[in-house]
């Protein structure tokens, strides 16, 4: 399975290359993987900000522990989760459903209602962090999308989520940054490439009841 080898040829890349940039064709496939996500109900409760400013990202860093990835790396995306799911967020994602799949809206109100019921059982850091969750889901499909272009990623939460929010404003849109996503291509130097996996024993991972 090529997947397997994509998935040990990837690395959580610490030094970029700042000289070879992602091609705009395969941002585009990066960022088609992170929508075509499963997410829980299909909610897709975050959103993914591509930080194209150099001055923002120069002011980024050291709310991410200072590390180079966030100036060096080709591209950078910030990955913001909703603090809230509202019955409007809901309602707005199943009219989606029926104008998609040419279904009445009529047949989907209970559906509809179940869901809203569901996101008023999670309270507020409930809330929060189930729709980090859902973000990191997104997150996973970039990292493997990128491995299956030989794109070199780096997925960070080492940073301070509340500065980075503020900086961003994403409060005023109703979102925290969840995680940040570095992609670019390695540096021949950086010494992490050549280390091999380090990884749990099947055994000591799975188990079979
Ligand atoms: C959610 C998440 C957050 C991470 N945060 C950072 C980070 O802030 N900085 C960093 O250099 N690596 C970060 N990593 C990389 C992990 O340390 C790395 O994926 C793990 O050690 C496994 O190694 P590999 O990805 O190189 O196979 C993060 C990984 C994940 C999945």
């Amino acid at each position: 399975m090529e997947l397997i080898n994509q998935l040990n040829w990837r690395y959580a890349t610490k030094k970029f290359n700042q000289e070879k940039k992602v091609s705009s064709e395969d941002l585009e496939k990066i960022k088609e993987s992170i929508r075509l996500t499963a997410t829980s109900y299909g909610l897709q409760p975050f959103k993914v900000i591509q930080i194209e400013s150099k001055e923002v990202r120069k002011k980024l860093q050291p709310l991410a522990w200072g590390q180079s990835q966030i100036t060096e790396a080709s591209h950078l995306f910030v990955f913001a989760n909703q603090l809230q799911v509202s019955d409007e967020d809901v309602e707005t994602m199943m009219r989606l459903k029926g104008e998609i799949n040419n279904i009445d809206y009529s047949n989907l109100e209970g559906y509809t209602t179940f869901i809203q019921e569901k996101m008023k059982e999670k309270q507020g850091e409930d809330m929060i962090h189930w729709t980090a969750k859902q973000s990191y889901l997104a997150l996973s499909s970039a990292l493997i999308a990128c491995a299956e272009l030989k794109i070199d990623a780096t997925p960070m939460e080492g940073f301070e989520t509340d500065k980075v929010s503020v900086l961003l404003g994403l409060e005023k849109e109703g979102l925290g940054a969840s995680a940040l996503l570095a992609i670019g291509y390695r540096h021949e130097e950086d010494q992490s490439q050549h280390g091999k996996k380090v990884r749990k024993a099947p055994s000591n991972l799975f188990s079979v009841v």
